[in-house]
This record gives C-alpha cells, sequence and structure tokens, in this order.
C-alpha cells in the first residue's frame, strides 16, 4: 500500500499498471467507516487495484463551519486502509494539487437533479461535488468508481456527470451500510454525542415505517406522519422528508403503478446534519 500527496508521483505509480491492469476509484472525504471499507472491499473484488482518494473538497460545502469541522484523520484512515490489502494506493493531496491556484466550482447543468432534495438546502454543492469528481476523474481514469447509496442523489449526479464529461468509466452504486441500530453509516456521526446517537437512531426507523406503510397509505398521509413524528422528537429537527420517483428524483405526489419511490430524509442533531434514504417499493 502507497501513500501519494501529489499527482506526479501518483501518475508514476499508476501509469505503468494502466495497460494490463483494472484500476478501481474509491473518492472519499476521510474519516473512514465500515461503509468506506465496503466500497473498497467491492472495488478490490472488481478491479487488480484501487485508489482511495481523501480529501475534504472545500466547493462543495455551502456552510465554513461545517467545513472546518468535518472530522479529519488520515493518520487513522491510513491504518484502517492498510488491513485490507496491498493493491490500495491512497492519494491524499493538498487542494493546490487538485484546484492550481483556483479554488472554484463549475456550474453544470445536471438537467434538474441537481435543484431537488440536497440542492435546495445545500446551494452550490453538486457543482462542488461534480468538479472535484470530474478532476479526479480525469487525473485518475478509473475502469470504475464506487458510491455509496447513502447519498443516493449524488449517485444519481455522478452517473449524469459521466455522461456530460463523456468519460469511459463505469459507476457502480453500493447499498447503504447500517449500525445494528438502523443508523446509516456516515463520517458525520463521528461528531454526535451518545444521546444524540441513540436519538438519531429514529431516522431510519422512520424510513422503515414509511417502507412498511407505504402500499396502504397516500403520500400525503405518509409526509404528515413522518412530520408529525419529528415535531414531537425534541432533540431532533427535520430539515425535510420527501418520496421521490427514484429516476427523477422528482417530489412524488401520487403514486403512479409502473414507477419506483424512494423516501429521502435529512435532519439535524444538534448542529450535525444527517441523511438517509430507503427504495419503497
Ligand atoms: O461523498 C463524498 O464523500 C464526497 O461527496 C466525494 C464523492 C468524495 C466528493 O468530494
Amino acid at each position: 500500500m502507497s501513500v501519494y500527496t501529489n499527482r506526479e508521483s501518483l501518475l508514476a505509480a499508476l501509469t505503468p499498471r494502466r495497460k494490463s491492469k483494472k484500476i478501481g476509484f474509491v473518492p472519499t472525504m476521510g474519516a473512514l467507516h465500515q461503509g468506506h471499507l465496503t466500497l473498497v472491499n467491492k472495488a478490490l473484488e472488481e478491479n487488480d487495484c484501487v485508489v482511495i482518494s481523501i480529501f475534504v473538497n472545500p466547493t462543495q460545502f455551502n456552510n465554513t463551519e461545517d467545513l472546518e469541522k468535518y472530522p479529519r484523520d488520515l493518520e487513522t484512515d491510513v491504518a484502517l486502509l492498510k488491513s485490507l490489502g496491498k493493491n490500495i494506493i491512497i492519494y491524499a493531496p493538498e487542494a493546490s494539487d487538485l484546484y492550481g491556484d483556483s479554488i472554484t466550482a463549475t456550474d453544470y447543468n445536471f438537467q434538474g437533479l441537481e435543484h431537488e432534495m440536497e440542492g435546495k438546502h445545500r446551494e452550490g454543492h453538486f457543482n462542488g461535488v461534480g468538479t472535484i469528481l470530474n478532476i479526479f476523474f480525469r487525473i485518475i481514469e478509473p475502469d470504475n468508481a464506487y458510491f455509496g447509496e447513502k447519498d443516493f442523489q449524488q449517485l444519481q449526479i455522478v452517473k449524469k456527470l459521466v455522461e456530460i464529461e463523456n468519460l469511459p468509466l463505469n459507476i457502480v452504486g453500493v447499498p447503504i451500510v447500517r449500525e445494528k441500530s438502523g443508523l446509516a453509516l456516515s463520517s458525520r456521526n463521528k461528531r454526535l454525542t451518545e444521546t444524540y446517537k441513540k436519538e438519531a437512531v429514529l431516522i431510519s426507523k422512520m424510513l422503515k415505517e414509511v417502507k412498511e406503510r407505504f402500499a396502504s397509505h397516500s403520500i400525503s398521509e405518509l409526509n404528515r406522519f413522518v412530520k408529525e413524528t419529528f415535531d414531537k422528537n425534541d432533540q431532533l429537527a427535520l430539515e425535510y422528508f420527501e418520496i421521490a420517483n427514484e429516476k427523477t428524483l422528482k417530489t412524488a405526489i401520487k403514486k403512479s403503478k409502473n414507477e419506483k419511490y424512494r423516501a429521502f430524509i435529512a435532519v439535524f442533531a444538534g448542529e450535525i446534519r444527517l441523511i438517509d434514504n430507503m427504495a419503497l417499493n
């Protein structure tokens, strides 16, 4: 396993492998957990070597405090990845290695996907994600890149990015990894107090309830049920709950027979923002 902090040394290691080896890529912002390790293991199964980037991307944060407080622990991340085998390359660059002198985001048109849910609450977020991934994809030139379904909207947008930028790579979505309690794994969970962590279990519990009730209740009944449940909880603040079409991500008002739906939720546990989602049919 090797750790590179600039693109020249990364490329010197990658280029000779490119001819004969399949390269997998797992982009991360570090503070790795079992969800990330699941992505890396899947990538290791399907490729000859796997590049994992560790970079907290400033252009995707619309909140300076969130960016400053985002957990960072490179040493622990490297130790965790080391345990997964030797066909691993870590790329942990500084912003200047990726952005040069100008840390700015490209203005993308993701055909409406960027205006739904997270897009309404985190202005410019998906331009930042699209920009950094386009930079990474062009440096690393992976055959396959792996993304968790916890950021389901991000996954759909990355597929669109690859189409827009005409990049020759395959995007692989990997199911959400949850704690036994149901809480979806997230680097942000590291910032939760024990009390908030216990309370936050309500998020996945509500998604499961909605899934169970989906066939027998209308969408407005389900929306009301979730809102009223969170209104009664004084530790968690619901930012949004939406049932949306899985493909277009547009808010669903009524169910149509042949469409697939997913429930999406964002909740504040104190100042920590948590998101989750679940397929409903
Ligand atoms: O999902 C994340 O951790 C980030 O959005 C990503 C894909 C690493 C881009 O910075």
